[in-house]
């Protein structure tokens, strides 16, 4: 087994010293959800063999929609499993790398009576899917944090910056995260674990109560869309095509345990989003002004200096092109679908 051959970074949490080979068995988690089934469609296309876990149940018409490019590939297998009860010891069985992504999301929902849901999918169910992973010869873990462990920091936050999440769903997520720094230092574990800071992503596929999908959705019907807050609040949005290749080139990083920011490079205000999705679609979007929400912070921004050094990390995907991609994904669906879109709560997820 590698250890690491140099303490703690002075950008982060990086040890490094652990290089592995290219993925070819892998665990998907999440895998039916927005980015899980695009990591699934590009470990596909990289001639990975993919086990795809996730708890929506088969026919779920989020999952059909999210895994209809890869559902038929003969190296995808599908496992309807909730890892807080599944049988994680036999599923780890014979993978050498886990794409942790599964969690619940959202910063708004967090507050209320689901945190329950929060703490077993994040948090507990991390912990089982890390304490499998220890006896089953997985090489590296690949865990989907989020920008939502800052809290409020003046400018960009780079990954050795204090934390201090200001919703719950933040603290699950610094919770996930922690433990598996936890795990990947104890001596008698095998595995490495990258833990990426994603910062709000977008493009074909996200969830629909996400802001971008909303106003872009709202562009297309000339439909208002809530606007919380003055519009000012500014946000870095990465495309999802670009937190994918940071994910994949994470599972092979020269790390032993490393937290590491993946951002789209910018950012910008809600205001600024209102007029792109104009531009992109040609069409006004109404706004009902609403009161700020709980759990939302000002400002996101990341440091992308330890993502450029250690993944060789590079945003490549701009938020125009970025926006008139998504835009063009939602505006191919059928009517209904898009129309059953428009119908969720907008959420304030990192
Ligand atoms: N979308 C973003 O902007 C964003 C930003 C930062 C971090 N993240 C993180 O990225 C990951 C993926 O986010 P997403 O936007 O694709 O969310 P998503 O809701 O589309 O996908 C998450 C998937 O996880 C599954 N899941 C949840 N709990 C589970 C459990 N107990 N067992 C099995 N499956 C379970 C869900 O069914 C869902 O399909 C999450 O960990 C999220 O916290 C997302």
């Amino acid at each position: 087994m590698d250890r690491p051959v140099e303490s703690a970074d002075d950008r982060g949490t990086v040890l490094t010293g652990t290089s592995v080979e290219g993925p070819t068995r892998v665990m998907v988690t999440g895998a039916a959800g927005f980015i899980g089934s695009h990591l699934v469609d590009a470990l596909l296309e990289r001639g990975a063999h993919v086990l795809a876990v996730d708890r929506r149940p088969p026919g779920d018409v989020t999952a059909a929609v999210n895994l209809a490019q890869s559902i038929d590939h003969p190296c995808l297998r599908v496992v309807t499993a909730d890892l807080l009860t599944a049988d994680l010891d036999e599923l780890v069985s014979g993978v050498d790398t886990v794409f942790h992504l599964a969690a619940v999301p959202g910063v708004r929902t967090s507050w209320g009576p689901q945190f329950t849901d929060y703490i077993n999918s994040n948090i507990v169910a991390t912990q089982r899917l890390l304490a499998a992973s220890g006896t089953a010869g997985i090489r590296r873990i690949v865990m989907a944090s989020s920008s939502s462990v800052y809290g409020e920091t003046p400018g960009p936050s780079r990954e050795h910056d204090p934390t201090g999440p200001i919703s719950p769903y933040g603290v699950t997520k610094l919770a996930a995260e922690q433990l598996c720094l936890a795990y990947a230092a104890r001596p008698d574990v095998p595995f490495s674990v990258v833990a990426l800071r994603y910062f709000t992503v977008y493009g074909p596929r996200q969830r629909p109560g996400m802001a971008i999908s909303q106003v872009l959705l709202s562009a297309l019907n000339e439909s208002p869309v809530p606007l919380y807050g003055d519009g000012h609040q500014r946000r870095e949005f990465t495309y999802v095509s670009d937190i994918v290749a940071a994910t994949l080139a994470a599972a092979t990083a020269d790390v032993r345990a490393a937290v590491i920011n993946v951002g789209g490079g910018a950012s910008v205000t809600m205001l600024e989003i209102l007029g792109l999705a104009r531009d992109v679609t040609g069409n006004p979007v109404p706004i009902i002004h609403c009161a700020e929400q709980a759990g939302d912070i000002p400002a996101t921004e990341a440091d992308l200096t330890l993502a450029r050094r250690i993944l060789g990390y590079h945003p490549s995907v701009d938020l125009r092109d970025g926006m008139a991609l998504h835009a063009a994904w939602l505006a191919s669906l059928p009517d209904e679908q898009r129309r059953s879109r428009l119908l969720g709560p907008l959420e304030a997820t990192r």
